[in-house]
Parts: structure tokens; C-alpha cells; sequence
């Protein structure tokens, strides 16, 4: 086990929960000094120090060790200013519990498909705080180090991406086992939707309870749908999984939905609960802002291709981003999706520095 991980003192400090960072305020539509910005994959192959890790240990390992998973979601947070932690793990972390078992290989494989109403049937919804242990474990390591300075993000798949995985066996090109389950037996469809969002909901409320201050739902593969099917088969599952996720627990963090490939039902992203909705780079930013409406803060969303421009080519493509949007309706800056492996490190902090640069004292 790597020394740098935990250190005793902070293990010994109370956690403290990050209530009044800059992500968090952002997050609420509260004032905010300058744009808060993290990063979709933030912890990953393209950190020196995560590869080096990564000789050792596998990625399950990985997820599957507190002190681990502790260490690496810290490693982007000692190397760049950013403000937000995310913790790391995987969507698919929940499905061994469900009974499916999943290998990465890079890519995930399902151990096995789900598309009968029997394979539906046969699945489990465990406690996660019971199934996943790992997870709290991770994420009170994480608090005691980070002890309030930046918020952690718990996340959890949203139902519908993490159902396609489940019908796919894995990841995939058009679909076709999932399209043909959603339009020929959408009741079975919907019938593992919902005990996906069970799952989820199980899930995100384990982490907010071991002191995740904000939640978030991946629904990478939601573009894939019609608008009218992403708002039965998507929006509808992830508004149940975060509201189970909530309810009656008393706390109420915000809940960031990451809608991937949105741009043809953006105006119904709202219809998932979010507080905050993060698009991809197929959709202005300022217009993402006014489709969803006041209330709803945009993240995103810079193209995760443009970290391998020239540093000026960079600077601009960030300036011109912050600078698009309505400080009023609020956004945190992102990548529109995960930062891709081989990105130069030097780039990050190119692009940190500058959405600093363009939002400060810009805001209301
Ligand atoms: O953002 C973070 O830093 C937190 C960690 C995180 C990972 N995966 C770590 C990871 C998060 C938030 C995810 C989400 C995730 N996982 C999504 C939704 C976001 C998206 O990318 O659309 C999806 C679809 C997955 C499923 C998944 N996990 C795939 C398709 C793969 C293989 C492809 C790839 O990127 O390698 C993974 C593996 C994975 N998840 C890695 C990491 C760091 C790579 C593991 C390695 O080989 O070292």
C-alpha cells in the first residue's frame, strides 16, 4: 500500500462536510466569486501517478480498496486547483451485488446479459452499504484528508445507462439488444429500469450518508433515444433514483445529471431533478444555459480534444466558453465528457488557470 495515502493525523481530524465552497454555492445559485471547474475523470491514465499505481494494482482493486480509491481520487487534487473532488470508482461497481458480475478488460464484460422478464426477476437490490462497502470506507478516508476545503461528488449511473450495459453485456456500437427490449417488451424494460433505480438510489444515498456533498447521475448513453423515449426510459428513471436517493434521509444535496448527447431534448433534462445538468460540446454553452431554463445551472462543456491543442489555441477555446455564458443562470466549467487518456498534463493547468482568469470579477 503506497505511504502517501492517509495520513494518521488527518484520519484523526472530524470529517468536515465542504457546505459553503465555491462548487457547492455554484451548484445552489448563490453568489460565486469565479467559476468553480473539476473534471469528468479526473483521477485516470493520463496522471504519471495514476499509471504508476496502476502497475501494481488492477482497476477493480482499485475501486475495491478504501485506502486505494482514497488515494486516487486526491491525486488530481495535489496536482491542480480544482473544486470539486469526484470520488473514484465506477458506475458498474454495483452490479457484482445485483448479481451480475463485470470484468474491465479495458472495456467492461458482463459476466452476463439481462433481457428476459426472469433474468429482471433474478436480480437483487441489495443495501449498498452492505454490498459495496468499499465505498463509504473511500469516501470517509476522502472527507477526513480533504476535511471541508473542496466537496466530494458521490455518483452513481443513471438507471437507463446502467441498464444498457445490463442488456449489452457490455459496451456498444448501435444498441440493438437494448432498442429491441425498449420497443418489444417495454414493460420487462421498465420493469429493470426501475429495479435499476433502486439500485442507484440505494447507492448515492450510502455515499451522501457517508459524506458525499453532492450527488451525480451518468447517463452517458441517454442520446441514443428519441426525445419522447428519453423522457420515459431516462429522465423519468433518474428523477426516481435521486428522489429515493433522498427521501426522508434529511439531507438534500445537489444533484448534478450528466446528460451525454442532449442536444435534441436538452429542455426536458430538468424532468431528471437535477440542480445541475452537465452537456457535452455538440450544444453552445449559453445556448445548453437558456434550453434548461432558469433554475437549472449548466456544466460543461469543452470538447476534451481541444487539451491536445496549442497552449494559445487552448486559452481561447476556455476564454470564449466562460466568457459565452450568463453569469446569471450559472455554470460550472467542465469537459463535456472524460478527459481523455494521453491528455498533457501541462494542459490542465492551462485550462484551470484560465477559466480562473476569464471568470474573475465577472459575476454578479
Ligand atoms: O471521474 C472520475 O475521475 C471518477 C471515476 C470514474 C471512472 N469511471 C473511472 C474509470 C467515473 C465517474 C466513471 C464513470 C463511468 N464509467 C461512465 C460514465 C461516464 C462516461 O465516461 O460516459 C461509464 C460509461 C463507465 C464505464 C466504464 N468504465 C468504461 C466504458 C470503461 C472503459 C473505458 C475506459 O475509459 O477505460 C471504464 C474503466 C474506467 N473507469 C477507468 C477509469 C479510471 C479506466 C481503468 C483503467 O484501465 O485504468
Amino acid at each position: 500500500m503506497p505511504e502517501s495515502l492517509v495520513s494518521e493525523t488527518a484520519a484523526r481530524t472530524a470529517a468536515g462536510r465542504a457546505t459553503d465552497t465555491l462548487f457547492l454555492r455554484a451548484c445552489r445559485r448563490e453568489p460565486i466569486e469565479r467559476t468553480p471547474a473539476w473534471i469528468m475523470r479526473q483521477a485516470g491514465r493520463y496522471l504519471p501517478e495514476y499509471r504508476a499505481l496502476r502497475e501494481r494494482y488492477d482497476f477493480l482493486t482499485f475501486c475495491r480498496t478504501p485506502e486505494l480509491a482514497a488515494e486516487l481520487t486526491l491525486q488530481p487534487l495535489r496536482r491542480y486547483p480544482l473544486d470539486a473532488a469526484i470520488l473514484f470508482s465506477d458506475i458498474l461497481i454495483p452490479l457484482p451485488g445485483m448479481g451480475v458480475d463485470v470484468a474491465f478488460e479495458p472495456g467492461p464484460k458482463l459476466a452476463r446479459t439481462v433481457r428476459s422478464r426472469a433474468d429482471v426477476l433474478a436480480l437483487r437490490t441489495p443495501d449498498a452499504r452492505e454490498a459495496t462497502p468499499f465505498v463509504g470506507d473511500a469516501i470517509r478516508l476522502v472527507q477526513r484528508e480533504l476535511a471541508g476545503r473542496v466537496p466530494l461528488i458521490g455518483f452513481a449511473g443513471a438507471p437507463f445507462t446502467l441498464a444498457s450495459y445490463m442488456v449489452e453485456g457490455g459496451g456498444s456500437k448501435n444498441f440493438d439488444a437494448l432498442k429491441a427490449l425498449l420497443y418489444g417488451d417495454p414493460e420487462t424494460a421498465e420493469l429493470l429500469l426501475a429495479t435499476c433505480a433502486d439500485a442507484v438510489a440505494s447507492s448515492l444515498r450510502a455515499q451522501v450518508e457517508a459524506g458525499a456533498d453532492a450527488v451525480m447521475l451518468f447517463d452517458s448513453w441517454a442520446g441514443i433515444l428519441s426525445p419522447g423515449d428519453c423522457r420515459r426510459f431516462a429522465l423519468r428513471y433518474a428523477r426516481r433514483a435521486f428522489e429515493a436517493a433522498l427521501a426522508g434521509s434529511g439531507f438534500a444535496p445537489p444533484r448534478i445529471y450528466y446528460a451525454g448527447q442532449a442536444a435534441g431534448w436538452l429542455e426536458d433534462a430538468r424532468e431528471s431533478g437535477a440542480h445541475v445538468v452537465g452537456v457535452d460540446w455538440r450544444v453552445e454553452i449559453d445556448e445548453a444555459q437558456r434550453r434548461l431554463g432558469p433554475g437549472v445551472v449548466a456544466q460543461g462543456n469543452l470538447d476534451p480534444s481541444a487539451l491536445f491543442a496549442p497552449e494559445d489555441e487552448l486559452r481561447r477555446r476556455v476564454h470564449a466558453l466562460v466568457r459565452s455564458v450568463d453569469p446569471r443562470l450559472g455554470h460550472v466549467f467542465n469537459l463535456g465528457h472524460g478527459i481523455l487518456p494521453g491528455t498533457p498534463t501541462d494542459a490542465v493547468s492551462v485550462l484551470l488557470d484560465t477559466v480562473r482568469a476569464a471568470s474573475e470579477r465577472r459575476l454578479p
